[in-house]
């Protein structure tokens, strides 16, 4: 039987992380004797993200390749320690979304998971090579724009989300807020050709079911017959419905929700698969219409 101390060692594991990246515990710069260093240091070891090596007539510290993999995600890791506390908050009021500066570092953050775990999304789901006129409705900071131009890049891709920004994936993210009315008929009347593929990447989760209804409702008319759209969401984990009861109404989906969803709509689906291990995907077609006599 598992006791509370072995339960407590993963919130304690992610701490020595994190604070084993605030102070490059693998470099050398450290007094060798310092026992805060060395105590981060053994920890690590024993997470495999540290190894001992001897380098000429020393043993040096080594981050291993999982070390390294981890150190590359460290804006997740101080996203995810930060809401331990919020979720810690009792008399939290509902905000609807993750303080600013958080909710950046999350976005950052799943940006760097995406260029290391997720690269093979687009090859695995036959979209590579693309012509295409591509829009990505809440893209965050562009992560996914990013590792799709990388294998499309003669494809047009119309980066949205509430918030406009440039990011550090040089992607330009022009303000669209999917939750005002007329966001279709704004973009037919401003873009003379049509989208050929739509892409929403963990946005369906951050909202509640109307919300999501409309949404691929909405997104069903500006696509034109034989378009796509694509659905990237993260497997539902023990913290995520807590995590989104606390900030919005939403809510974790299993790959059957998400098909019943775009199944109400009226897609067809053409494609799934698991990506990274964490997410799946699952591509959509927009039908030729039924004819009844
Ligand atoms: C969990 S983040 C995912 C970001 C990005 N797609 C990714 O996969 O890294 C959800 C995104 O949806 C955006 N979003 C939420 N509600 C929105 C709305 N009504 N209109 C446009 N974007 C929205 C948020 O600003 C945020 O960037």
């Amino acid at each position: 039987m598992r006791s509370i101390y072995e339960l407590m060692e993963d919130a304690y594991g992610l701490a020595a992380i994190e604070a084993g990246i605030k102070q490059e515990i693998w470099l050398p710069k450290h007094d060798p004797d310092n026992p805060r260093v060395l105590a981060i240091r053994a920890y690590w070891r024993r997470l495999g993200l540290l190894e001992s090596l001897p380098v000429v007539n020393i043993v040096a510290p080594v981050v291993t390749d999982l070390g390294r993999e981890i150190i590359d995600l460290r804006d997740l890791i101080g996203y995810e320690l930060s809401m331990l506390s919020l979720h810690r908050d009792d008399d939290l009021k509902t905000t609807g979304m993750a303080p600013p500066a958080l909710y950046h570092q999350l976005r950052k953050g799943l940006g760097a998971y995406f260029d290391q775990y997720l690269t093979s999304l687009f090859a695995t789901m036959g979209l590579v090579d693309m012509k295409a006129q591509v829009l990505e409705l809440g893209a965050g900071e562009g992560a996914l724009a990013s590792l799709f131009l990388a294998v499309n890049a003669d494809s047009k891709y119309v980066a949205t989300d509430r918030f406009s920004t440039t990011t550090e994936h040089n992607v330009q993210i022009h303000e669209l807020n999917f939750q005002t009315i007329n966001w279709v008929e704004h973009l037919k009347q401003h873009n003379s050709e049509p989208f050929g593929l739509v892409i929403l990447s963990e946005v369906l989760h951050c909202k509640d079911y109307p919300t999501n209804r409309q949404l691929l409702d909405d997104i069903f008319r500006l696509l034109p017959v034989g378009g796509q759209l694509l659905i990237m969401e993260r497997y539902p984990t023990k913290h995520l419905a807590w995590r989104l009861a606390l900030m919005s109404n939403g809510g974790p989906l299993q790959p059957g929700d998400v098909e019943g969803l775009a199944g109400l709509s009226g897609y067809t689906k053409i494609a799934w698969n698991s990506v990274g291990g964490s997410h799946y995907a699952t591509l959509f077609q927009k039908p030729k219409p039924r004819i009844t006599l």
